[in-house]
């Protein structure tokens, strides 16, 4: 049965059984079809700017010990690093000077960075008059209030995966529940709110799937990142086979369906699995990239998963690749800070 996506569009926009649609679109045969109408709904409702977030990977020590992952606190094998506050700085005023309006600063869970450091280290980027996204994870709702009132504008925190089991049995020591409440506060503190999932966990189905896109709309987030699962080997996980990039573009383009007018971001892991990824991507709903800004010295020991694109360039070097890469699309690098601009649904 390959029934139209038009016609399943209709429906899922206006459907009191959204799941049912989505499992539709994420299974559909007529792949073409769902990323070209991501691609024109993409151009409707956020344009052919595409805005770039410099993105500065601070520190790799985690307490959390998540399965997948391989900064996870149990993995001995990683050289830990932790940049200055006075050189996080430095960096953020550096990719300013590569012309980007947004810098985001990602860590694994960190507490070396007290609320009053980390405080002080938005102020002062806050002054350079950009905008500045937090990625840091779970802190408690007087800790995302910090970071807010010292003038953080936004927050990425990825649900991962919205099935509690799994959740559970990936993320030992946490909780979907508290995963949650922490998304709910970032909300409630006015920040604009990134999250989204890793396609192809193992133990994850495309009807999970479908779920974690509802719970994307009923935030409703203002981004959402989906990164497909690469295997790491010096985590405990299972190494499973899968098109998990295929997977990540589908889920993508669904959700640029289901939310038009939000930011997608063409993710670093996608052109891990596949040199054109970001490209594809883009034409296939995304509008923002998150490229390096971290020095070279520290881009190797970020390995959240192998094969990381960028790890023997320079932030100068990033940025100038990208900028071409976008133009040969006929796409262009935007000029502002790139703020979720609420527009309606279809
Ligand atoms: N493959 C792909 N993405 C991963 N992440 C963590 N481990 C992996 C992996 N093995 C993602 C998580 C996290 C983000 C920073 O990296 O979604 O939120
Ligand atoms: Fe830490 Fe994030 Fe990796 Fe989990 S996914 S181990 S919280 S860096
Ligand atoms: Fe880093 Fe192309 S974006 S080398």
């Amino acid at each position: 049965m390959n029934r139209d996506i038009d016609s399943t569009l209709e429906k899922t926009v206006q459907s009191h059984n959204l799941e049912k649609e989505i499992l539709h679109l994420l299974k559909t045969k007529d792949e073409k079809k769902l990323f070209n109408t991501a691609n024109e709904t993409r151009k409707k409702y956020v344009g052919d700017e595409v805005h770039l977030r410099a993105l500065v990977e601070f520190s790799n020590y985690c307490k959390q010990n998540c399965l997948y992952c391989g900064l996870r606190r149990d993995n001995s094998r990683v050289k830990r690093y932790r940049i200055d506050p006075q050189d996080i700085i430095e960096l953020a005023k550096k990719a300013k000077s590569y012309g980007y309006k947004t810098i985001v600063l990602q860590s694994g869970e960190d507490s070396y960075y007290t609320v009053e450091k980390m405080a002080r280290i938005i102020s002062h980027i806050k002054d350079l008059d950009i905008a500045l996204t937090l990625s840091i994870g779970e802190k408690t709702f007087e800790e995302y209030k910090a970071y807010r009132d010292a003038g953080a504008d936004r927050y990425l925190l990825r649900i991962e995966t919205t099935d509690e089991n799994l959740y559970a049995k990936l993320n030992p020591g946490m909780s979907l529940k508290n995963r949650m409440r922490c998304i709910e506060n970032i909300k409630k503190l006015g920040y604009e709110v990134g999250s989204g999932i890793i396609a192809g966990l193992p133990g994850q189905t495309l009807e999970s799937i479908a779920k974690d896109i509802i719970y994307l709309k009923s935030i409703p987030v203002d981004m959402a990142g989906i990164g497909p699962f690469i295997y790491h080997s010096n985590t405990p996980i299972e190494n499973i086979e899968g098109d998990f990039f295929n997977l990540s573009l589908k889920i993508m383009a669904v959700l640029r369906l289901i939310l038009p007018d939000i930011n997608i971001p063409a993710t670093t892991a996608m052109e891990t699995l596949n040199p054109n990824g970001r490209l594809i991507a883009l034409q296939s709903g995304a509008n923002v990239v998150m490229p390096n800004a971290t020095e070279t010295i520290y881009r190797r020991h970020y390995e959240i998963y192998p094969g990381k694109i960028c790890l023997g360039d320079s932030p100068a070097h990033c940025r100038g690749c990208i900028e071409n890469k976008i133009k040969s699309i006929n796409r262009y690098v935007s000029s502002g800070k790139g703020f979720h601009i609420r527009q309606g649904v279809v």
